[in-house]
């Protein structure tokens, strides 16, 4: 059997980039995904939906059922959606549970943005509304996909070891060393990183594992881990000084690398595979 052939993923954020690589990355080892973007022109996930086709994984549109989707494993489904809306947002996993016939145990959310000014420049004092804009999508829309997700996943049976699913955000190393021009990106990402701990004790009583991701300090060239917390019924600090067996695996990857592996980790202990 495929290492996740029960996980059960949405990916926010999934139409690019980061989102789209752990979709092509969970599918690749028998994951049910449903990638949930607001850009999702025919033009935006088209390289998504060629490479599914070329990999020969099923993709599945709102007329595809349970028995059609669940005996063929991996498959790839998409639904447009914004993250800060709490309609859209369930729209979502309405549509993940209809067609692959559970609820999720799996929810990253890569869905983000990121502007560059300064709280005060030549042009004036930071604008408001970008700054706003920021905190909704990244950090406002970050929660709104856990809280979702985690009612969501209290619905599973638990597995052998009381656990149901697990929820990984996305930060970034400007959550703790933001620079010049990042200040409403970086208070996003901080906000992302408050809120684990809190999250992790208030689901850890559901069996479900919460993450945040935290991009290296030098991206794409050493990945020395500045900060990898995974949060459970305890609490894990992996650091550059405290380095578990998952950090070392990993070590010296690039970013991409790097956070398909955390992913890869936190999902494998939060399912009881490993
Ligand atoms: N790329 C990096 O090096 C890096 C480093 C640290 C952190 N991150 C974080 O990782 C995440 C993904 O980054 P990326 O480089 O893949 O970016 P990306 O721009 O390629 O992907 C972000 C995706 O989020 C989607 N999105 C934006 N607003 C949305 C909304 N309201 N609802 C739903 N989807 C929305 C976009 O359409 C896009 O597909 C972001 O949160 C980013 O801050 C990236």
């Amino acid at each position: 059997m495929a290492t996740l052939a029960r996980t059960v993923a949405l990916v926010s954020g999934g139409a690019s980039g980061l989102g789209a690589a752990t979709a092509r990355h969970l599918i690749q080892q028998g994951a049910r995904v449903m990638v949930a973007d607001l850009n999702m022109t025919s033009e935006r996930v088209q390289p998504l939906r060629d490479w599914a086709v070329s990999q020969n994984i099923r993709l599945l549109d709102e007329s595809d059922t349970l028995s059609s989707c669940y005996a063929q494993g991996p498959c790839l489904a998409f639904c447009p959606t914004n993250v800060t809306k709490s309609d859209e947002v369930n729209h979502a996993l309405d549509q993940l549970e209809r067609v692959f016939g559970e609820p999720l145990n799996v929810a990253v959310s890569c869905a983000g943005i990121a502007i560059a000014q300064k709280t005060l420049s030549k042009k004036g004092p930071h604008d408001l509304d970008d700054f706003i804009e920021t905190m909704m999508v990244n950090t406002v829309g970050s929660f709104n996909v856990s809280r979702l997700a985690a009612a969501r996943m209290q619905e599973r049976e638990p597995d052998r070891d009381g656990l149901r699913g697990c929820i990984v955000n996305t930060a970034s190393i400007a959550a703790f060393e933001g620079q010049i021009g990042q200040v409403a990106y970086s208070a996003s990402k901080g906000g992302i990183v408050g809120m684990t701990l809190p999250m992790a004790r208030e689901l850890s009583r559901y069996g479900i594992r919460v993450m945040t991701i935290v991009s290296p300090r030098n991206e794409m060239k050493s990945a020395t881990i500045h900060s990898l917390t995974i949060y459970h019924e305890r609490l894990l600090v992996c650091s550059k000084h405290h380095s578990c067996q998952g950090c070392r695996r990993v070590l010296g990857k690039n970013w991409v690398t790097l956070f398909l592996a955390l992913v890869d980790s936190v999902i494998l202990m939060s399912l009881g595979l490993s």
